[in-house]
């Protein structure tokens, strides 16, 4: 991995531009970088990982189709920023009608390790938003490991807002099965006014170690959202422990 930190106006003078994506052969090359970089298939050898991509491939191209043909209201959005012809970085964005509102579902963001710590993850999520607001969607929403504290930062970052804990979710693939809790983080796309803590008046504050997760729950339960997070150790550490959860209640 490298060691450099690389500022986003770097990676702007580097000009690694987030492309959208829907032939077969790119699709295949999104699902193997997302396989590559998420704990779920790091079990999975070359093979393994390049059939489970195939099969995600043709899922993914077959959704595509089906929008094109009209026959369906959702629809998909495939995001890649390439380095000398590979993909280095992804992110979906899946739009969907639900409860009345257009929302757009942020997931498969992915950043290959030795490209990390320079901006690509906001640039992505970024070009994911903007096909979301020309499809008229109101909020951003996606789900992050709770023991994932990086996915974290670089989504509390960009204006996300983490609103509620989804315990013991099974992830499975055909090479491991593990209990999962997923933060659900959102977004207004409309207006930000209420969510930007630097805008609106500051609420009550409370400061919870993210390992310690039923605390954090019962922030969320008592009206707390999480704004903020901060390092107490290696900021490329991905342990909970070293990470403080700042949560506000307006
Ligand atoms: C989460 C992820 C997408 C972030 O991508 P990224 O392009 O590195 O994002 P950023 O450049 O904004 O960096 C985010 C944070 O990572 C940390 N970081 C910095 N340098 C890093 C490096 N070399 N390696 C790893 N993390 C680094 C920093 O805390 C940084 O925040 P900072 O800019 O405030 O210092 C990427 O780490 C990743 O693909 N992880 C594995 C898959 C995953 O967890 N996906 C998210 C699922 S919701």
């Amino acid at each position: 991995m490298s060691g450099d930190h690389f500022s986003s106006r770097e990676v702007e003078m580097h000009n690694f531009e987030p492309v959208e994506i829907s032939t077969k052969e790119d699709l295949v090359d999104f699902w193997l970088c997302v396989m590559k970089n998420h704990e779920q298939w790091l079990s999975f050898d070359d093979d393994q990982r390049e059939a489970a991509a195939k099969i995600c491939a043709s899922d993914s191209f077959f959704e595509i189709q089906l929008v094109a043909n009209g026959r369906i209201q959702d629809k998909f959005h495939y995001f890649v920023i390439k380095n000398n012809g590979s993909i280095i970085a992804t992110c979906k964005a899946d739009i969907e009608d639900f409860r009345g509102q257009r929302v757009a579902y942020i997931t498969a963001l992915s950043v290959d390790e030795d490209s990390r710590g320079r901006g690509l993850a906001p640039k992505i999520i970024h070009a994911c938003e903007k096909a979301a607001q020309e499809e008229g969607c109101e909020v951003a929403s996606l789900d992050v490991d709770c023991d994932n504290p990086i996915s974290l930062v670089t989504n509390l970052k960009e204006g996300y807002r983490l609103v509620k804990m989804n315990s013991s979710v099974l992830v499975k693939t055909s090479a491991n099965k593990k209990e999962s809790s997923f933060f659900v983080l959102e977004k207004l796309l409309t207006r930000q006014d209420d969510f930007d803590p630097k805008s609106g008046k500051i609420g009550e504050l409370s400061e919870v170690n993210l390992a310690d997760k039923e605390t954090v729950n019962k922030h969320l339960k008592d009206g707390y959202v999480g704004i903020d997070i901060k390092n107490i150790g290696d900021p490329k550490d991905n342990s909970p422990e070293n990470w403080i959860l700042i949560l506000e209640k307006k």
